[in-house]
C-alpha cells in the first residue's frame, strides 16, 4: 500500500469558533477525497459560524458537539482515531489545551487522545503574536503537537498580517507527514525537475512541455518519508513542497552547474527533469529580426546524468525515460548508456500520463527486469520509485 495513503485512516477533526471555520469544510472534502474517515467534534462557539449539519453531510458521520448527549464519546472517539486535527484552532482552545482545561468535547478528546496532534491556528495577527499565545503554542509544540503555521495576508477583521488559517493542502500534507513511516530519514535526496529553456536570443527560447509535477511529487514524498531534499527546478508554476531547498535554474547549463554544486553528500539523485536535448548553437545577444527568417543550428545539450554517473563517489541514480510509444527497449538502452541504477519509463502519448498531468503510468526498469504499474497519481508513482530505491539499496 502507498505509505502516505490516507485510505481508511481515521481523522478526528476538532473545529473551534472563528471565521476560518468555513475552511474546515474544504479540509473535510479533501480528506474524504483521499479516502480518509473523518469524525468531527465542535465547540459551542464554532456552531455559531456553521451548523453541525454541514460537517455531518461532508464527513458522512455524526458530529459531536456536547459532552453529555453521547456519554463516553470523548473517550471512544479518540480511541479509534489515528490522528487528531484541530482546525481552525482559536487562541481560546490553544490556551485551554496548553493548560489542561477540559470542559468541552474538543478539550476532553485532546486529553483522551494518544497519537499525533496537528493544530492550525487562525486569528488576528496581534493575537497570534501575543506572548501568552506564543507561550501556549510552545507548550503544545513541546508536548509533541505539530503546528501548521498560519499564513500572511488579509484577515477577516480587515487588517493585514500573519493569522490566516493554513490552506487545506498544507494541513493535508502535515496529516500525511504524521502518518508516514520515515523510512528515508537520514538520506540526502536531490530531485531535478521541470523543463529547461535554451535561448535563441534574449526574448525567444526552445523548451518542452514538462510542468515539473512529477519531480515535485518526488520531492514531496521524499520529504514526507523523512529525507533531506534539494530540488533543482527548471521554470514551472507548481508550488514546491514545504521544507525542500529549492534551486531555480533556466538553461541546461545552469541545471548541470546546480546539480554539480548540490551533489555533496547526496545519496540519491532523481532526474525527472526534461532537459531540452538541443541548445541553439548561435545565440544572438540582440533580438533577431523576423524578416527573411533564419536557419537555427542546434547542438546537443550537456548530459547531466552522464556527468554525474561518471564521477567516482557517485550517488544512486534514478533516471526517467520519456518516450512517444511503448518503447521500453529505448529506455533499457538509456539505462545502460547513461550509467543509471534504474530508469522510470513513461509513454507520454498515453492518456493521463507524462507531461503536465496529475497522473502517470510508469514502468520501473533495472538489470533484473521490468515492473509495470497502472495509471495513478504522480505522488503514488513517487512512492513506488522510493520503494524500488529502498529495495535496491538494501
Ligand atoms: O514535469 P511533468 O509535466 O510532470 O512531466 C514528467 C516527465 C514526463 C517530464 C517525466 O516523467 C520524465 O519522463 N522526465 C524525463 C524526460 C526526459 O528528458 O527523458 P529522456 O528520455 O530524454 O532522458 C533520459 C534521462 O536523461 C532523463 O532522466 C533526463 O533527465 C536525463 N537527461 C536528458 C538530457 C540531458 N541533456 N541530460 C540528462 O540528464
Amino acid at each position: 500500500m502507498n505509505p502516505s495513503s490516507l485510505k481508511n485512516r481515521h481523522v478526528l477533526l476538532a473545529v473551534t469558533g472563528g471565521i476560518a471555520v468555513y475552511k474546515a469544510a474544504e479540509l473535510i472534502r479533501r480528506l474524504r477525497s483521499e479516502e480518509a474517515e473523518v469524525t468531527v467534534v465542535m465547540t459551542e462557539s464554532s456552531q455559531r459560524f456553521i451548523t453541525p449539519l454541514t460537517f455531518e453531510s461532508l464527513s458522512g458521520n455524526k458530529v459531536y458537539t456536547d459532552i453529555f448527549s453521547v456519554p463516553m464519546a470523548h473517550i471512544t472517539l479518540p480511541e479509534s482515531a489515528d490522528l487528531f486535527v484541530i482546525a481552525p484552532a482559536t487562541a481560546n482552545i490553544i490556551g485551554k489545551l496548553a493548560s489542561g482545561i477540559a470542559d468541552d468535547m474538543v478539550a476532553l478528546s485532546f486529553l483522551a487522545f494518544r497519537g499525533p496532534v496537528i493544530f492550525a491556528p487562525a486569528m488576528n495577527w496581534r493575537m497570534y503574536e501575543h506572548p501568552v499565545l506564543q507561550r501556549n503554542i510552545k507548550t503544545l509544540r513541546d508536548l509533541g503537537c505539530q503546528e501548521v503555521e498560519p499564513e500572511e495576508g488579509e484577515l477577516a477583521c480587515g487588517e493585514y498580517g500573519v493569522g490566516r488559517m493554513a490552506e487545506a493542502g498544507r494541513i493535508i500534507e502535515a496529516v500525511k507527514g504524521c502518518l508516514t513511516k520515515k523510512d528515508l530519514a537520514g538520506l540526502k535526496v536531490l530531485v531535478v525537475a521541470g523543463p529547461t529553456r535554451e535561448y535563441i536570443d534574449p526574448v525567444r527560447f526552445i523548451s518542452n512541455r514538462s510542468s515539473g509535477k512529477m519531480g515535485y511529487a518526488l520531492a514531496g514524498v521524499a520529504l514526507r518519508r523523512g529525507a533531506d531534499v534539494t530540488l533543482v527546478s527548471g521554470p514551472v508554476s507548481v508550488e514546491p513542497p514545504l521544507g525542500a531547498r529549492v534551486v531555480r535554474v533556466e538553461t541546461s547549463d545552469e541545471m548541470l552547474e546546480a546539480v554539480k554544486k548540490n551533489l555533496g553528500g547526496v545519496d540519491v539523485l532523481l532526474m525527472a527533469a526534461a532537459v531540452a536535448d538541443f541548445v541553439p548553437d548561435d545565440y544572438s545577444p540582440v533580438k533577431r529580426e523576423k524578416e527573411g527568417g533564419f536557419t537555427l543550428k542546434l547542438r546537443p545539450s550537456p548530459d547531466i546524468v552522464k556527468a554525474v554517473s561518471g564521477i567516482r563517489k557517485r550517488p544512486f541514480i534514478v533516471g526517467f525515460s520519456a518516450e512517444t510509444g511503448p518503447n521500453i527497449a529505448k529506455a533499457k538502452k538509456k539505462l545502460g548508456e547513461k550509467g543509471m541504477d534504474f530508469i522510470v519509463f513513461n509513454d507520454v502519448t498515453l492518456e493521463g500520463a507524462g507531461f503536465d498531468t496529475d497522473t502517470n503510468k510508469i514502468s520501473v526498469i533495472d538489470e533484473d527486469g521490468v515492473a509495470d504499474y497502472p495509471l495513478m497519481s504522480k505522488e503514488g508513482c513517487a512512492e513506488i520509485i522510493f520503494d524500488h530505491y529502498l529495495r535496491h539499496s538494501r
